[in-house]
């Protein structure tokens, strides 16, 4: 039985079959409205989530399937103290698949210790979010026709963004990819991912104005500012509007540069810039969809 925990638990040439039945679902829908006819989804979700839960959700009902869970830990048992790996035992019971996103960094790999069906980390803390990943990795692959030979820029919390830590670290496996960290000094990449890409001799630099580096970009990679992982509301305070980027400093910007977001987005791309040609976070939504229904099968030796 396979899991994602993490987004390199699939290999390059798996992610390359994922990513294909991705694009055949999403050129035929219909073809695969059936597929999981019987099967029941759990989203556990112990975190706020719009995107990671609907879209499972959503997929998962194209696919013919139904769903069950939570949406908030406190309506669950874990209010009464219940632990993750007795949760897991029981969804176990109830579904063919389970979804989880928890504040704590490693719970989703707790829960397939005591799971007997593939669980799915939807985000744990500040660590992970491989779905994300996927969702961005399909984005990149649809709108450029390749996965290689970028120069990405990566661009606000890089502390904190469990999104920006998952990308890298799937990133880091395709040739030509070179790293351009922007970020406040108080939100800097970690070091142990500083370490890997030195280790893999990955070339990478870090700078704190985006307009420095914003005319050498083909990829803009724009994260919020993690408020529910500060400390210090004050510390917050003084860091979200660190970056905004306008339709002015676009002009900066390649013609065909993309720009992503993992979404939600706060104050840090301005709404005027929606219309922007080279926006394509609201299409990443759409990618998030198809990519889901793709993990779905593929966990459920469906495709
Ligand atoms: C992200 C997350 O939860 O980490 N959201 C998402 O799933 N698309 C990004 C964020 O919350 O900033």
């Amino acid at each position: 039985m396979r899991h994602l925990i993490s987004p390199l638990d699939f290999t390059t040439e798996e992610l390359d079959k994922l990513f294909d039945l991705a694009s055949a679902i999403e050129q035929d829908p219909q073809k695969y409205a059936h597929v999981c006819d019987g099967k029941i989804l759990a989203t556990c979700f112990y975190e706020p989530s719009t995107r990671t839960r609907l879209s499972f959700e959503s997929a998962m009902i194209r696919l013919g399937g139904q769903v069950i869970g939570f949406s908030d830990a406190n309506s669950s048992s874990a209010a009464k103290g219940e632990s993750v790996s007795d949760t897991i035992r029981v969804i176990s019971c109830y579904a063919d698949i389970c979804a989880m996103r928890h504040p704590k960094e490693g719970a989703a790999t707790v829960a397939v210790a005591k799971s007997r069906i593939p669980v799915i980390n939807g985000g744990d803390g500040g660590h992970q979010h491989p779905t994300q990943t996927l969702t961005d990795l399909l984005t990149i692959r649809s709108l450029k026709g390749r996965l290689g030979n970028f120069t990405i820029g990566l661009c606000g919390d890089l502390k904190f963004g469990r999104t920006v830590h998952s990308l890298i670290h799937a990133l880091v496996r395709y040739p030509g990819i070179r790293f351009l960290f922007i970020s406040p000094e108080e939100l800097r990449i970690p070091d142990y991912i500083i370490e890997m890409l030195k280790e893999k001799k990955i070339p990478f630099r870090e700078v704190i104005r985006l307009e420095d580096v914003l005319p050498d970009l083909d990829l803009l990679y724009m994260t919020r500012v993690q408020k529910e992982r500060f400390f210090n509301e004050e510390d917050y305070v003084r860091l979200k509007d660190f970056y905004i980027l306008t339709a002015e400093k676009l002009k900066l910007a390649r013609e065909d540069m993309l720009i992503l977001h993992p979404l939600p987005r706060v104050n840090e791309i301005d709404v005027e810039v929606d219309d922007d040609p080279r926006a394509a976070y609201f299409k990443q939504v759409q990618y998030g969809v198809y990519v889901r229904m793709a993990l779905i099968m593929t966990l459920l030796e469906l495709a």
